[in-house]
């Protein structure tokens, strides 16, 4: 698993009290090439680490230095997001919009990932391969969107692929080896994902993690950073 990063590699999954997060943080943590997994969420980590909040960036501050300490990361994953806000479900139509539930969606799926990437980028190894992803949604897709609804959701995810795209331009320039990317994870089964899809078939987080870890780990060096990719490594529309 993640042969294309060095023996002995650093990894930081943030959402690590998800399904996927979650997911990832085992799965990091049974490869024996990885040799420190750093586990964020909104609660303590078992390893000492803080708790963090998106919406509180002196909480991502603090995190990043503690977590600089111990040296530099070579994969970092946020797994954080959030579809159902308050009591609200994903809107219908446009009557369902409602300004502060927008800006709910807003401050969880866009700005906190953008802050999550500001505080840690400078923790990627400089000289070596390192991976940074955002998880993202198909959803976020404008040029895929032809069922509309679940605007805040949708629309939230879409400035995430900007702010992730953006990001990956300006951190290419210090690190000409760092691959950014927002990913689709398919449809797995979580508290996120519960509500929604009733029977349907999902994958299992575990699953999830697997495929998620495998497209990371084939992104070339050069020409990948920045991009959208789904759970199978295919590209998708902006
Ligand atoms: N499941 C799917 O089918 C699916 C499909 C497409 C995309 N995704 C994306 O995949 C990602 C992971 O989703 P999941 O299915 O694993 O959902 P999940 O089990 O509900 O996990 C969501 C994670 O986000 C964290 N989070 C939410 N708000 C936060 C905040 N303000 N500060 C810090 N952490 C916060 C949660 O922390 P708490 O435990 O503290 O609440 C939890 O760790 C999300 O970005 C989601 O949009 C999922």
């Amino acid at each position: 698993m993640m042969a294309s990063l060095p023996d002995g590699y650093r990894a930081l999954v943030l959402g690590a009290s998800g399904a996927i997060g979650g997911a990832l943080v085992d799965a990091l943590r049974a490869d024996a090439r990885c040799s420190r997994v750093s586990a964020l969420s909104r609660r303590p980590g078992s390893q000492g680490e803080p708790a963090i909040d998106l919406a509180d960036p002196a909480s991502l501050a603090a995190a990043a230095a503690a977590l600089r300490a111990q040296g530099p990361l070579h994969l970092v994953i946020c797994a954080t997001g959030a579809l159902h806000l308050g009591h609200r479900g994903p809107e219908k139509r446009l009557a369902d919009l409602d300004a502060a539930t927008m800006a709910q969606a807003f401050a969880v799926n866009s700005i906190g990932p953008a802050l999550v990437i500001q505080q840690f980028h400078d923790l990627l190894a400089p000289r070596e391969r390192a991976l940074m992803a955002v998880l993202s949604a198909r959803v976020g897709s404008i040029g895929d969107n032809r069922k509309g609804g679940w605007y805040s959701y949708r629309a939230s995810k879409a400035a995430l692929n900007m702010l992730l795209r953006t990001a990956a331009i300006e951190v290419a320039r210090r690190r000409p080896l760092a691959v950014l990317a927002a990913l689709h994870p398919g449809t797995v089964a979580s508290r996120l994902s519960a509500p929604i899809i009733g029977d349907a078939e999902a994958a299992t987080p575990e699953q999830a993690a697997r495929d998620l870890l495998a497209v990371l780990d084939a992104l070339p060096a050069e020409g990948a950073s920045g991009c959208f990719r789904a759970w199978d490594g295919s590209a998708i529309p902006w």
